[in-house]
């Protein structure tokens, strides 16, 4: 693959941080040790993506590479190293589908296809009016509850290929189902309930996160047609 594959074709003439960036890059840089300051690279990627809709274009990677007096090849190398920098144009709604072992043996492979059947884009694509776009990605850290979907910055979890449909028609509504377990899981637990540290969920604080919990569920029964109100 060559550097025109990675980038965007269309880039603009220049990038400059907006002055409240500027303001969070004095103080990222100063936290490192006088001469440590490539070690910066990663939160000012960040900060330039989230600025720049998303995506980071070349004019930031120069001027990254100027603040922090490195090669400009050593900041693109970070860049496109890891995918949770863009160095193309993403959808509004950027779907990243973790296609790793125990999010495949969990049906990822059917969220694949209810983004195919829905929106018509695989691995790579972005939908024509630039809504979604989607990306099959590694390991994304959260396998006890696969398969899993990232949306922007959320995680969508306990996944199959109905309550990805239900997802995507909530984006499509610009209005988002509650993020986490679509099961409504309370964190990694078993589907039938705690099965160890059980006198942990008698104390009031337990007992609390799982009122919110409850509060949760019903949002998302309610937007989502109460499909998965039959599954609690
Ligand atoms: S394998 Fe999908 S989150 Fe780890």
């Amino acid at each position: 693959m060559s550097i025109h594959d990675l980038v965007a074709k269309e880039q603009p003439d220049e990038f400059v941080f907006s002055p409240e960036n500027e303001l969070l890059i004095e103080k990222i840089v100063a936290k490192y040790p006088k001469g440590k300051q490539a070690s910066a690279v990663m939160p000012l990627l960040d900060l330039a993506q989230r600025q720049h809709n998303n995506w980071i274009p070349m004019k930031a990677i120069e001027l990254i590479a100027e603040r922090l007096q490195m090669a400009k090849i050593r900041v693109l190398e970070v860049a496109s190293f890891y995918t949770m920098y863009n160095l193309k144009p993403v959808g509004k709604y950027f779907l990243q589908l973790c296609g790793t072992t125990p999010c495949m043996l969990r049906g990822s492979d059917d969220l694949s296809r209810c983004i195919e059947d829905k929106l018509g884009i695989s691995s790579g694509e972005m939908t024509e009016d630039g809504k979604f776009s989607v990306l099959e990605v590694e390991c994304l850290g959260a396998c006890v509850n696969a398969p899993i979907v990232q949306v922007n910055d959320d995680f969508y979890e306990d996944l199959d290929y109905d309550s990805m449909s239900s997802l995507i028609e909530s984006l499509n509504k610009n209005s988002p189902l509650p993020i986490g377990s679509v099961k409504c899981r309370f964190g990694s637990q078993a589907e039938t309930g705690p099965t160890s540290l059980i006198k942990l969920t008698k104390k009031s604080s337990f007992k609390k996160s799982s009122k919110k919990l409850d509060k949760k569920a019903d949002t998302f029964a309610k937007q989502a047609g109460n499909k998965f109100n039959a599954q609690r």
